[in-house]
């Protein structure tokens, strides 16, 4: 992990050991699994913003749309002199238009696995907002234990996780990861967050298998960095990206279908793959309001506000760290405002 306080990290290459075993992990389970993490290189970088900006694919917009509709309400929440950390920054795209907002703010600490953008979007930002504090972390979030230092009292912490990127845990993971992010943010600290509504699949399956074909160039190419990186011999042509919908375990897969039966090798060890076999690469859950706020509480957190397009496709929510994290402490979240989540949760 590296750390720097000016606004210039220096990149260091992912080393690739973790990379190896855990492709190596990943195709001797079964169902065969590759672990998401590894699909952002430079080429999936690249391929994600592209898919952000596809007409298919309604989160990036949406959320947008949400922050900017209501950034007065959402900057009194947070508050002046805080410190904003952003959990996969990417190129801070939409956190350009809260920092303009945010005028208060003590620092900005964006973190990012990728360190060629983290290291682009973090210099770009120190141009636009020379009174700014940044802090920009390299680092897989999952594994963050501690923020860098900075110059000044950096006040509250406010986390934001957009892009409804909680939705790629496992709910009982994303408790995990939601209890790190309280215990990281403190009394007093918050989170404003993004998530992906549950929803018509005549909606969310067209999100994840767009008619271009830029999600499946997007999820083909952890095969095409597997092959790069470690020397695999994954036959790209012969794998095609499927993201259906299960809707009873409310998520998309994320899938490579091998398309004949065939052998992969990876570091002198053999897999074999058989016509119509599945490697899943990512999953996405869809949440009811309700359920989402539910998920929240476990994990220390407590909605205090969630705005939503007209359509109920996306929300975006800001919830406070409960005073006493215990496990189930505080108040239960109201639920009444979404009865038929509630059900249905
Ligand atoms: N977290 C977002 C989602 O699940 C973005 C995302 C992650 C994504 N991986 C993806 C979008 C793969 C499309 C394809 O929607």
């Amino acid at each position: 992990m590296k750390t720097s306080c000016l606004s210039v990290p220096v990149a260091e290459p992912m080393p690739s050991a973790g990379f190896l075993s855990e492709v190596i992990h990943g195709l001797s389970q079964a169902p065969k699994s590759l672990p998401c993490k590894y699909f952002y290189d430079e080429e999936g970088s690249r391929l994600f913003n592209e898919i952000c900006e596809l007409e298919e694919y309604y989160p990036t917009r949406i959320e947008d749309q949400i922050l900017r509709d209501n950034i007065f309400e959402i900057a009194g929440l947070i508050g002046n002199g805080c410190r904003l950390v952003e959990f996969g920054s990417g190129t801070s795209a939409k956190t350009r238009h809260l920092l303009t907002y945010l005028s208060e703010l003590s620092s900005y600490v964006p973190i990012d696995i990728s360190g060629v953008q983290l290291r682009e979007s973090a210099g770009q930002l120190a141009r636009e907002f020379p009174h700014l504090e940044i802090c920009p972390l390299e680092a897989d979030y999952c594994g963050i234990s501690g923020l860098p230092g900075t110059n000044r009292d950096p006040g509250k912490t406010i986390a934001f996780f957009p892009g409804s990127t909680i939705g790629n845990f496992e709910p009982d993971e994303a408790v995990g990861f939601l209890r790190n992010i309280a215990s990281i943010c403190g009394t007093g600290g918050s989170l404003l967050i993004g998530v992906d509504r549950k929803k018509d699949r005549r909606i969310l399956e067209p999100a994840y298998n767009d008619r271009n074909g830029i999600t499946a160039r997007f999820n083909l190419n952890i095969l095409a960095r597997a092959n790069r990186e470690l020397g695999a011999d994954f036959d790209i042509k012969s794998f095609r990206h499927h993201a259906p919908y299960i809707e009873a375990l409310g998520r998309i897969e994320m899938r490579l279908v091998s398309t004949c039966p065939q052998t992969v090798h990876v570091d002198s060890r053999d897999f074999n793959i058989e016509e119509g076999e599945c490697i899943t690469t990512e999953y996405s859950y869809k949440y009811t309001l309700a359920g989402f706020a539910m998920l929240a509480w476990k994990a220390g957190f407590e909605l205090v506000k969630s705005w939503q397009d007209d359509n109920n496709l996306f929300s975006v929510l800001f919830l406070r760290v409960l005073r006493r994290p215990t496990r189930y402490g505080g108040t239960l979240p109201d639920l009444r405002e979404d009865p038929v989540s509630v059900r249905v949760w």
